[in-house]
Order: structure tokens, then C-alpha cells, then sequence
């Protein structure tokens, strides 16, 4: 199902068959190479931007003009060596991310020029793919193309299946969520909501927590970085917490396992505390609470999901049409501005799903 290049889930969506265009191209193709792995934070140097020779398409090919670029938190899990769910980007090649492109040329069946599609899986400009593994998008949704890349796309998956799957929200249950206002958190608040649970989000301003609870109704937000996490959800989740959807690691985990009930879950989605970590992490403190309260605590990565992903895609867009599902995105232009843009997942300093603009849509 996979290939070097990117995730096939054609089953999603329908191809179609006009075949070749003539558009006008640029001749050189802007790509991110990793050139060393970063040490901490990423740096400059750690990647160089490259002009290299426009790819041209062969038989069953497609060339695909990037136009958004989505930056996630495992991209700095990928320019490390670490043992990881999938083979790190090595030294030399390009930087690997999700795109949103359009199809300018097409040489396959199976995707026609003007076509949206997923399924590039690098920070450049251009690409080539079999026709086969490009994901067309379905025409005329009333979804912006952000969209695809964050509520009704991969970050909305993330927190659909890691959620339901995993948490198995019951009505009156009490869930926190941490990384609550960024682009997983505030879906899986939003769907415990719906599905009738007590919602409580940690988050790393008081905008951020002013937005998760006006907004987007959860009940009750802690700022992190101001407030004492393992007495304010002693006073917010007065029965115990039943799930914790994690995304950070760290203080805020342990902090929240002290709290935990009897059977409770942890999906655990995320732990950006620790992806720019140099030194080893020490493990939970409160770890103990899995075997004192018969918790069960899960990993998951959303791929593990591919086979469920139309199922997740429609519920997502249903809740969001019904207005029952928000998402924010953050839009920086220029695929010249990547390296520094990626960091601002680590800072918080962003609102909402962290998106760099390659090229104008179509
Ligand atoms: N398992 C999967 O398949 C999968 C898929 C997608 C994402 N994820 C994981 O989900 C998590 C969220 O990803 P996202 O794409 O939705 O990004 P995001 O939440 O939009 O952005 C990351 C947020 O993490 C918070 N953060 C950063 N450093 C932190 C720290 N040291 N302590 C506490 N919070 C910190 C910041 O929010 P504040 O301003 O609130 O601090 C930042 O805005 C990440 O751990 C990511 O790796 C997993």
C-alpha cells in the first residue's frame, strides 16, 4: 500500500481517465535536502534549499505542481535516526512532508491535468508519481483545499480513530486532551463533545485555552505555562479522567496519570515534549497508575488505519457540515520559508494547523 513516495488510498477517491496536458512549467524544481541531521533544534544549515532539473513524466506518470506543503510535528522525527515507524529521510535526500497538489501533466489513466490530488510526499516544488498512487480529491465539496490537509484530512483521522478506537468515549466520561488547541488536539475535544464527554484541553496560552472553550465548547482549559496542571485538573475533572489523549510527554503526562481512573485509556498519539530532546527521557514518574488502575495505554500511528480512513473522512466531513467540527489553519507562504516556519510547532507559536503555500491554487 505504500510507496516511496507516498500512501495510496485510492479507494478514497475516484480516478478518472483524460489523459495529458500542456502546461507551461518552470525549468528548475526547488527542493529541501537534508544535509545534516539537526542536534536539538533544527538550524540553519541542517537543510539546503536546491534548484535541480524539473522531473519530466514517463509512461503511467503525472507531474504535480505542489501547492500546499503541510509541516507536522514528525518532521523532526524523520531528519533523526532514531528508531521510528518509518525509515528516517536520509542524509542527501529530500525533505519528506505531505503535499496538495494539482496535476499539470499526465501521462496515466487514473489522474487527469486540473486534477487535485495527495500523495507528494516532499518539500519542492514539483514532483513526479505513477498515475496509480496519487490521490484525486473529490471535485466540488465546498472544502477549502486546506481542509484536506487538516480537519478532513490526516489531522482529523489522527484524532478520529486514536480517539474512538482507542479512548472509546462513553457519554458522562471525562477526557483531557493535551496540545488541545493545535490541529489534532482541537479535533479530538471537538469529537469527545459529540460523543457526550466532560472535556477538558491543556493548552500553552490563555488565547488558545479563550478559543477551545468559547469556541469550540470544551468545558474547561489549563494553561500550562501559567498554571499548576496537577492541582487545576484535580479541580476540573472532579470524577477522575477516564481518557487522555496524549500529545505531549512529559510533566503534563504524569500530571495527568496522578488523576487517572479505574479502566482508563491513553491513546498515545504524540510526544512533542521530547522530539527535539538531546539527552535520554526519563520515563513517566506516575507510570505506575497503568497497573493501579488496570489503564490501558495504546500508541498508534493513523496509517494504522489506512483501510478505515474513507469511514473517518466521511463522519469527519458530516460533523463538519452539520457545524459540529471546527478546524483553523495557518497558512505561510513560500517553500523557501519551511525550515524556519516547522519550528513554530515546537514554540506553539502558531494557530492552528501549521500549512506552508508552494503555488497558487488553481
Ligand atoms: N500518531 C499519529 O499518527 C500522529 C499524527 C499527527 C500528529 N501526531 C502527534 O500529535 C501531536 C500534535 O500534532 P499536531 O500536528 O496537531 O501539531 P499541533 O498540536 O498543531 O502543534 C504542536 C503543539 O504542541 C504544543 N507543544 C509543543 N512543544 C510542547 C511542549 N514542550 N510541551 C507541551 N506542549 C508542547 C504546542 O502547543 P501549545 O502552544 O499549547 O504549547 C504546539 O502548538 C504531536 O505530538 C504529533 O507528533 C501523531
Amino acid at each position: 500500500m505504500t510507496s516511496k513516495r507516498g500512501w495510496r488510498i485510492s479507494s478514497l477517491f475516484g480516478g478518472s481517465s483524460e489523459k495529458k496536458g500542456n502546461n507551461k512549467m518552470a525549468n528548475v524544481n526547488r527542493q529541501w535536502i537534508l544535509v545534516k541531521r539537526p542536534v536539538g533544534d533544527i538550524k540553519p544549515g541542517d537543510l539546503e534549499l536546491q534548484e535541480n532539473p524539473m522531473p519530466v513524466p514517463g509512461d503511467g506518470q503525472a507531474l504535480v505542481r505542489n501547492i500546499y506543503l503541510s509541516l507536522d510535528p514528525t518532521n523532526r522525527i524523520w531528519m533523526s535516526d532514531m528508531d521510528q515507524y518509518m525509515p528516517p529521510v536520509e542524509v542527501g535526500d529530500v525533505m519528506r512532508g505531505g503535499t496538495l497538489g494539482v496535476v499539470e501533466v499526465s501521462n496515466s489513466d487514473a489522474v487527469q491535468v486540473g486534477d487535485i490530488v495527495l500523495g507528494g510526499m516532499g518539500w519542492e516544488d514539483y514532483f513526479v508519481a505513477p498515475g496509480e498512487m496519487l490521490n484525486a480529491l473529490p471535485k466540488d465539496t465546498g472544502i477549502p483545499l486546506t481542509g484536506f490537509l487538516s480537519g478532513i484530512g490526516m489531522t482529523g483521522l489522527t484524532a478520529y480513530f486514536g480517539l474512538l478506537d482507542i479512548g472509546q468515549p462513553k457519554e458522562g466520561e471525562t477526557l483531557v486532551v493535551s496540545a488541545a488547541a493545535g490541529a489534532v488536539g482541537s479535533i479530538v475535544g471537538q469529537i469527545g463533545k459529540i460523543k457526550g464527554c466532560h472535556v477538558v484541553g491543556i493548552a500553552g496560552s490563555d488565547d488558545k485555552c479563550a478559543w477551545i472553550t468559547k469556541d469550540l465548547g470544551f468545558d474547561a482549559a489549563i494553561n500550562y505555562k501559567t498554571e499548576n496542571v496537577l492541582e487545576r485538573l484535580g479541580t476540573l475533572c472532579p470524577n477522575g479522567i477516564d481518557i487522555y489523549f496524549e500529545n505531549v510527554g512529559g510533566e503534563i503526562l504524569d500530571a495527568v496519570l496522578t488523576h487517572l481512573n479505574k479502566f482508563a485509556r491513553v491513546p498515545l498519539c504524540g510526544l512533542i515534549s521530547q522530539y527535539n530532546s538531546t539527552d535520554p527521557v526519563p520515563g513517566p514518574y506516575m507510570f505506575q497508575n497503568f497497573l493501579m488502575k488496570s489503564a490501558l495505554l495504546k500508541g498508534f500511528i493513523v496509517v494504522d488505519y489506512l483501510d478505515r480512513w474513507q469511514e473517518g473522512l466521511m463522519e469527519l466531513g458530516t460533523w463538519h457540515a452539520e457545524g459540529k467540527l471546527q478546524y483553523k489553519v495557518d497558512v505561510h507562504q513560500g517553500l523557501e520559508n519551511a525550515p524556519e516556519v516547522v519550528k513554530k510547532l515546537f514554540t506553539g507559536d502558531h494557530d492552528g494547523k501549521l500549512l506552508i503555500q508552494i503555488s497558487p491554487e488553481p
